[in-house]
């Protein structure tokens, strides 16, 4: 099948039309529950992805394969980053507050990120790590608990420097 039509048959495609467009009226102040409250109880049953309207996701998330997808309310994902099955972007188990994902991130089946931590752009997640610790743009976290391990010819830029340039431009 042509990869536009699988992907537009996708659970994930699904997942993510759902959540866009309650985060459309979400954005604006449009109530939508109860409404909200079952289509996202059905996208849940449907396809395994729970990835509730307060999150906030950037263009271009592609979500490969059927289900164990779950997002926690406060995380940030940026854009065009791809997610397997079996990922959870969560909080330690209590109120600790979630991850912040870069762009162009790929998370491997399995992974958990846990906590408030920060992971970089580009930076890979390998299958089944558990993330604990931020992951430096272009890094590759791999394991239980998760290591660092650098990428041959990945061109790291100053990861602190990119930070506080951001925060400039915040003012
Ligand atoms: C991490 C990953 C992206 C590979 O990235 P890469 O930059 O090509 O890294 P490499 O394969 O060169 O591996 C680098 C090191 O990490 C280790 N490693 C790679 N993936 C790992 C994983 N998932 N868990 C533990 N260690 C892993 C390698 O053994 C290697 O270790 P070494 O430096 O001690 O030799 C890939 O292994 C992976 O996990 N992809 C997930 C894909 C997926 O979820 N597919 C599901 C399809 S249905």
């Amino acid at each position: 099948m042509r990869p536009t039509i699988r992907g537009a048959l996708s659970q994930g495609f699904h997942a993510l039309i759902v959540y866009r467009v309650f985060r459309w009226f979400y954005e604006r102040g449009i109530p939508t529950q109860p409404v909200r409250f079952v289509v996202e109880r059905c996208v849940e049953i449907t396809t395994g992805i729970s990835i509730p309207v307060m999150a906030r996701v950037g263009p271009g998330l592609r979500i490969h394969h059927f289900g164990g997808i779950v997002f926690h309310p406060e995380v940030v994902v940026g854009a065009d980053c791809t997610i397997y099955h079996g990922v959870t972007l969560g909080d330690m188990g209590v109120a600790t507050g979630a991850p912040r994902i870069g762009d162009r991130v790929m998370i491997g089946a399995g992974a958990k990120i846990l906590g408030p931590i920060e992971v970089g752009d580009d930076a890979k997640i390998g299958a089944n790590a558990v993330v604990l610790t931020s992951v430096p743009e272009g890094g590759l976290a791999v394991g239980v608990p998760a290591t660092i391990k650098s990428r041959p010819g990945f061109r790291h830029e100053s990861y602190a420097s990119r930070a506080q340039a951001r925060s400039a431009e915040r003012g």
